[in-house]
């Protein structure tokens, strides 16, 4: 074993390691317990649970293509409660650290969610999933507008004593706003980037190759756009900031990181190859020991010493 600290504070969430499984791409974690050792990663982010089970879309929901994928699962899920019964106590025995994405179509169920998950054992934040294209209420409608983000987390921050996560959405060219209205009423931590509305045409059966014609765009494919709008979440904000977009190697981690991200998590590359987290992990200690470098926190946000004049403020 290495002797640097891959322990990370992204704000007052204390991670073993900042590698965590994006929302919606690794089930309710147990799911990956034949790939990842779920106590070895930083975390893990639910699938976006709501307040009652969700059918979602309809088929085909998912294609592959060239540098990504296109989703439009329609946030299928089976509801916090049955999560909560059912799936925690088993994460919890594992010793997962286990961050419940939530998403709501009102206020008020957004709210009694938060309530809900306050004190629970085993849960380490709440990401607030203000960010889903897929959906036709709730969602991005919430994480489009400053005003509505802003309230929400007004509303919300009250409620509970974990840490809360707002998930942000690049489909909107005022992210920032949205981002520094998510601070401004409360979060703790923002993370970003979720899908890119996108689509694709199956030209032999001409027709769109979703069901829902359009949908979330993921993977390698965004890395770079991503990787831009955190560089300048943190350097406009100066928040915590979980970096999310197209990571498929330790290398794609480090330039999160160097941008400033605390932590981030891993989505597409899960289908393509579950055991990617785990391996990372131990990359990253590597990479960091034949630096000579003490921590990953030594790493986090290293671009100000390359780039002049960045105003960046790396405290959590
Ligand atoms: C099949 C699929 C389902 C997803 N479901 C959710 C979800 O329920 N909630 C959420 O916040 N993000 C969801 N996402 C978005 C991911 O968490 C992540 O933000 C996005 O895919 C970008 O990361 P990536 O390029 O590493 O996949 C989903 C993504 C995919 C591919």
């Amino acid at each position: 074993m290495s002797a640097v600290t891959l322990s990370i504070d992204v704000g007052p969430l204390r991670l073993r390691n900042p590698i965590l499984l994006a929302s919606g791409t690794c089930g309710y974690g147990l799911e990956m317990e034949p790939w990842v050792p779920l106590d070895a990663i930083g975390g893990i982010v639910t699938k976006s649970l709501s307040p009652r089970p969700r059918p979602g879309g309809p088929p085909p929901r998912i294609a592959e293509l060239p540098t990504g994928m296109l989703n439009a699962i329609g946030l299928e899920n089976i509801g916090l409660n049955a999560f909560l019964e059912q799936k925690l106590p088993a994460l919890r025995a594992r010793g997962a650290t286990v961050i419940v994405s939530i998403f709501a179509e009102t206020e008020d169920e957004f709210a009694a969610m938060v309530e809900r998950l306050d004190g629970v054992e085993g849960v380490a934040a709440i990401e607030l999933n203000i960010s889903c294209p897929n959906v036709k209420a709730g969602g991005m409608e919430f994480g489009t507008s400053p005003t509505m983000t802003e309230r929400l987390l007004r509303l919300l921050r009250p409620r509970t004593r974990l840490p809360l996560i707002a998930k942000l959405t690049p489909n909107d060219t005022n992210v920032f706003d949205v981002g520094a209205a998510a601070l401004q009423g409360g979060a703790d931590i923002l993370s970003l980037v979720n899908t890119f509305l996108g689509m694709a045409i199956d030209v032999r059966r001409e027709r769109p190759l979703l069901a829902n014609v359009v949908g979330g765009y993921s993977g390698p494919g965004i890395k770079p756009i991503a990787l831009r709008m955190v560089y300048e979440m943190v350097r406009r904000t100066g928040a915590p900031v979980i970096g999310i977009g197209g990571i498929q190697t330790v290398e794609d981690v480090l330039e999160f990181l160097f941008v400033g991200a605390r932590a981030v998590q891993l989505g597409t590359v899960n289908f393509r190859d579950p055991t990617a987290a785990g391996r990372i992990v131990q990359e990253l200690a590597q990479f960091l020991a034949e630096r000579g470098l003490p921590s990953v926190e030594a790493w986090v946000g290293r671009v100000a010493r390359v780039v002049s004049g960045t105003p960046v403020h790396w405290g959590s």
